[in-house]
């Protein structure tokens, strides 16, 4: 079956990923620069499907080092790129890191194809659609000035594929904006790993309820919302992975929209911070130590999807919900207190 390369898959969502497309009778190419995940993945991920996924180590920065590869490996049909520095609140301290690695990673890519039919699918956010105007927010909400670099990145590669698509023909392009992605693989072998301190909702729950963090602070309860607290249309990463497997199925069919197409991939619902704690709570047995701090600037209010064009045209629908993927989460991270990785 298709060799596809999965670019970042040893991280969080590649490494989803690259199971999913194992079980969907695919071949996945691992190609990560390890700057933000572990060598160990590997291992985590053949204890899953049994044989231990093709990698190979480099930067895709480094221009030369990508073209050989893409020169070297002639039968790979289709690419998912995840390779990206994602953190927003770094993006705003260090926007060159930002910038340099985001987009050269990217353009390195699509330049190693130039020449050759290729399928691409590419790792975007509902962080391009700022705050919307209504909700859900549909793939046809305007783009709004994007709140950080990480942001900006992410709309910037957007014109960029969207153009690419549309000048040179051999692409066949479509861009997932995902939601808020959390919870972990049920086996508890493969999750999030965050560097340092989380920034994200998720791993700060796990780790506060394990004991590895003193308390949750909830970024704001006097919000315009039922309970005050900010709202998010959470996703289970398989739920996420499986949906990257049905894009590259459309790319394979022909996609009648075209050689670019944007995807919301989410649950469509919205679930509020607090919402997020007492799932949790219900999901572990045991109560979360948290207590309510000052609003985070940059957060958005509101955002969960409309995810109809997903569901008609990409033929994907979320099937896990808020207590799997608290379930999942704090499985994970129980696993990891007994075996560490990294
Ligand atoms: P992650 O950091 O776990 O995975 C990214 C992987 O890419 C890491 O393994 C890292 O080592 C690798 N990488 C980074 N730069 C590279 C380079 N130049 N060359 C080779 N490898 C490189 O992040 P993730 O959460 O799995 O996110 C994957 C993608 O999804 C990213 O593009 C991110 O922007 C996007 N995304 C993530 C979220 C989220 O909340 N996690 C939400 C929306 C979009
Ligand atoms: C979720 C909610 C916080 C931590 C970010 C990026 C987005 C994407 C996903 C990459 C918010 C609240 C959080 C905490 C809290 N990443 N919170 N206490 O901000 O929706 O999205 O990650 O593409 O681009 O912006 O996710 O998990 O940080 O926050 O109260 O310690 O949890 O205020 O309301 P966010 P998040």
């Amino acid at each position: 079956m298709s060799k596809i390369l999965v670019t970042g898959g040893t991280g969080y969502i590649g490494s989803h990923t690259v199971v999913e497309l194992f079980n969907a009778g695919y071949t996945p190419v691992i190609v990560d620069n390890l700057s933000n995940s572990n060598i160990q993945i590997l291992d985590q991920i053949e204890k899953i499907i049994g044989i231990k996924p093709e990698f190979h180590e480099f930067d895709l920065c480094d221009e030369s080092k990508t073209k050989a590869f893409i020169l070297n490996n002639p039968d790979i049909s289709g690419i998912i790129h995840f390779a990206a520095s994602k953190a927003v609140g770094e993006s705003v301290a260090d926007p060159l890191k930002y910038y340099y690695n985001n987009f050269f990673s990217l353009i390195n890519l699509l330049n190693g194809y130039r020449e050759t039919p290729i399928n691409f699918v590419f790792s975007s956010s509902c962080t391009v659609y700022g705050e919307p105007d209504t909700l859900p927010v549909t793939e046809f909400a305007p783009v709004k000035k994007a709140t950080s670099p990480y942001g900006n990145t992410k709309q910037i590669a957007e014109e960029i594929l969207q153009e690419t698509a549309s000048a040179y023909g051999n692409y066949n392009i479509i861009a997932l904006r995902y939601f808020n992605p959390v919870g972990a693989h049920a086996t508890a072998l493969l999750g999030e790993l965050p560097n340092g301190v989380p920034q994200n909702l998720l791993p700060f729950i796990t780790q506060t309820a394990i004991g590895k963090r003193e308390k949750l602070t909830v970024f704001g309860n006097d919000y315009d919302t039922p309970d005050g607290s900010c709202i998010r249309d959470y996703i289970h990463v398989v739920d996420l992975a499986k949906a990257h497997v049905a894009a590259i199925k459309l790319l394979e069919k022909g996609n009648p929209n075209g050689n670019y197409d944007v995807f919301n991939i989410g649950t469509g619902q919205g679930n509020s911070v607090i919402e997020a704690i007492t799932a949790f709570e219900k999901a572990s047995g045991q109560k979360l130590n948290y207590e309510f701090g000052p609003r985070r600037d940059g957060d958005v209010i509101k955002v969960y999807g409309d995810v109809t064009k997903s569901a008609k045209e990409l033929n994907w629908k979320a099937e896990l919900g808020i207590d799997e993927m608290m379930a999942s989460s704090w499985k994970w991270e129980k696993y990891l207190k007994e075996n560490p990785i990294g």
